[in-house]
């Protein structure tokens, strides 16, 4: 939810902060804007729209010549997208003071109505207006450091910030704070930047520090120095890039979304493979004990979106393999149900992102509980990653398409692993179970990598569908896990309705939906609940439905009255959800691509939910 970039150094910014915006728009993509210190002063450029109109409408004023500026990429929370609720934002009435915001001020009308008694007027419709008037008016008439000021304003804020701030008094500076919201600072040469993440620093450099909750930088060309809440200066541990810029780009593919896809054998490899050793899952990296592990009699699984989905297939998989008692919850259910967590339960935490505010804010209830807190997370050192009590990075590499496919499969391998291993511990398998299964997670990356090869006839499928309005994906048990993720899938990059039914539920309603033509996708990849979902499939099929049908090689049910069968590699029907959503997440990218929507900036969405 919206994107903060900011440099200040030598060199020209604005080809910079442009070309971190652009790699920040993934995180929303309704306006943008820059503010920067030329010979004019400070002078800030926005709109509405995308990062391209932003560099056209510099252009047409005639650029912006400057070595330090922030600028921002904006997830509309407070205001609808427009010109005038873009950021940055000016504070006071001379525009001395410029801010650019992630998050939300929870108690903004309060301070706007106080700050509008003192004289100021408001052009915006944004909480974050009020954050740049409120620190124009602690600062002006007073010799502080704009950062002494930045840390007295965001003790009067509630809610979440990253917050990238710039005034005219130190053209040279950018003071930069944080509350729940991401935040990094790159490390460079006689330069030095803040970002919301770290794909906009890497093609300057690969040091960087994060700035934890409540702490606020002073960063300058020549050094950067971060204090705590009382204005102390803390030592920060300087951290180091691991993957490649190429990571990060499309290379030679035409969407990120379409080069994600066709990554998931190595994201699943990559994950699986350090953690298995001679037949036997073993983690180091947990910071759990066996004896802890088996004190576990009840595990709590919690995520967003398709990480809530992996977690739904998680939830299969372990009660499952391991007999222990399991739920998977949306976490912004979770954290407000007043959920019974005993100090001995585990709780599995799942984010791409590791960022998301509904899932942290979950996971901080059951730490708070007592519960041991595992997180599933993609993005190394993000919030969730560094307050859980134990990781495990999913190394699926940099996720850039807003709607998740390798960060989705890499997350399920991780519950696989996480499952093998408990079901060992908890004695419900044996060393040649083990030993099995571990093959067969081996196995898997070269599993879909064959699966893959259904590409074209994906595309194809595509252009037969892709005029439908309603969808309905169906499946049972572990195939209505999968379904929900390929029903979401579609629905967010296509803007086709679509919904998935566990098989067995649509006559009790949803059935009466089914007319002429209605396209439904069944998955059957449970040997013992083929006969079932056929049924259902008959169902559909006489109110006038047009069926695909997802199963396995050696599916023997009768699909005679299904337009079209696509069948998966031989595997443990227990890890199909992983081969299963492959040719589902290619329906729904060939179909947006038909439709010729913007693939991987949908129209209401960013890729870090860093709001409730
Ligand atoms: C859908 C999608 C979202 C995310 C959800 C959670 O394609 O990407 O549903 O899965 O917003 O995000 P993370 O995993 O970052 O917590």
């Amino acid at each position: 939810m919206c994107g903060i970039v900011g440099f200040t150094g030598r060199e020209g910014a604005l080809p910079i902060l442009i070309r971190g915006l652009y790699s920040l728009e993934y995180r929303g993509y309704d306006s943008a804007g820059i503010a920067a210190f030329t010979k004019e002063g400070l002078r800030v450029i926005k709109t509405r729209g995308r990062i391209k109109n932003l560099e056209d409408k510099i252009i047409a004023e005639g650029g912006l010549d400057c070595t330090c500026g922030i600028g921002h990429t904006r997830w509309a929370t407070h205001g609808g997208p427009s010109d005038r609720n873009s950021h940055p934002h000016l504070g006071g009435k001379e525009g001395k003071v410029a801010v650019v915001h992630n998050g939300i001020i929870e108690n903004y009308l309060e301070l706007r109505q106080r700050l509008e008694a003192h004289g100021y007027e408001f052009h915006s419709e944004t909480d974050t207006e009020t954050v740049a008037h409120l620190i124009d008016y602690l600062h002006t008439g007073r010799r502080e450091d704009l950062a002494m000021t930045v840390l007295k304003a965001v003790g009067r804020l509630r809610g979440s910030y990253a917050l990238g701030v710039v005034s005219m008094d130190n053209p040279e500076e950018i003071v930069a704070a944080r509350r729940d919201n991401p935040l990094v600072i790159g490390l460079g040469m006689g330069e030095n930047m803040i970002a919301s993440d770290i794909t906009a620093i890497i093609s300057r450099t690969r040091k960087y520090i994060i700035l934890d909750d409540n702490e606020v930088a002073i960063v300058r060309p020549d050094g950067v120095v971060v204090m705590n809440e009382f204005g102390d200066e803390v030592e920060k541990e300087i951290h180091t890039v691991t993957w490649d810029l190429s990571a990060a780009e499309k290379g030679g593919y035409e969407h990120f979304m379409i080069k994600e896809i066709m990554e998931q054998p190595q994201a699943v490899s990559s994950t699986v493979r350090p953690r298995v050793q001679e037949g036997a899952v073993r983690f180091e990296e947990l910071g759990l004990t066996e004896d802890r592990l088996r004190k576990a009699k009840y595990i709590h699984i919690i995520g967003c979106g398709s990480a809530l989905h992996a977690g739904m297939v998680g939830k299969h998989v372990i009660e499952s393999m391991c007999r222990i008692r399991c739920s998977a919850t949306v976490a912004s259910e979770f954290r407000y149900e007043n959920p019974i967590i005993s100090p001995d339960d585990l709780c599995i935490v799942i984010s791409q992102s590791g960022e998301t505010a509904d899932t942290l804010a979950a996971m901080r209830l059951a730490k708070e509980a007592g519960a041991f807190t595992l997180a599933i997370v993609n993005v190394v050192s993000s919030t969730i990653a560094r307050e859980a009590d134990g990781v495990l990075y999913t190394w699926a590499g940099p996720e850039i398409s807003v709607a998740t496919t390798k960060a989705y499969s890499a997350q399920l391998s991780a519950l696989y692993l996480i499952a093998a291993n408990l079901a060992r511990i908890c004695g419900t398998i044996d060393a040649q179970e083990e030993a099995h299964i571990c093959d067969e997670l081996f196995a898997l990356s070269d599993r879909i990598r064959q699966t893959l090869q259904c590409k074209e006839q994906m595309q194809y499928e595509a252009s037969l569908y892709a005029n439908r309005t309603h969808v309905f994906f169906l499946g049972r048990g572990l195939d209505y896990a999968a379904a929900l993720e390929a029903s979401l899938k579609l629905k967010e990059i296509s803007y086709i309705h679509s919904e998935a039914y566990a098989a067995g539920e649509l006559k009790h309603g949803t059935i009466s939906l089914i007319e002429e033509g209605t396209l439904v996708v069944a998955l059957a990849t449970q040997p013992a609940l083929y006969e079932k979902t056929v049924s259902n499939i008959r169902e559909v099929v006489a109110r006038g439905a047009a069926v695909i049908l997802v199963t396995t090689e050696d599916f023997d049910g009768d699909a005679s009255q299904c337009q079209q069968v696509i069948r998966l590699p031989k595997c443990q029907s227990m890890f199909s959800a992983s081969l299963s959503i492959v040719p589902l997440q290619l329906l729904a990218y060939y179909v947006s691509v038909q439709l010729g929507l913007d693939v991987d900036k949908p129209r209401n969405l960013a890729k870090s939910v860093t709001v409730e």
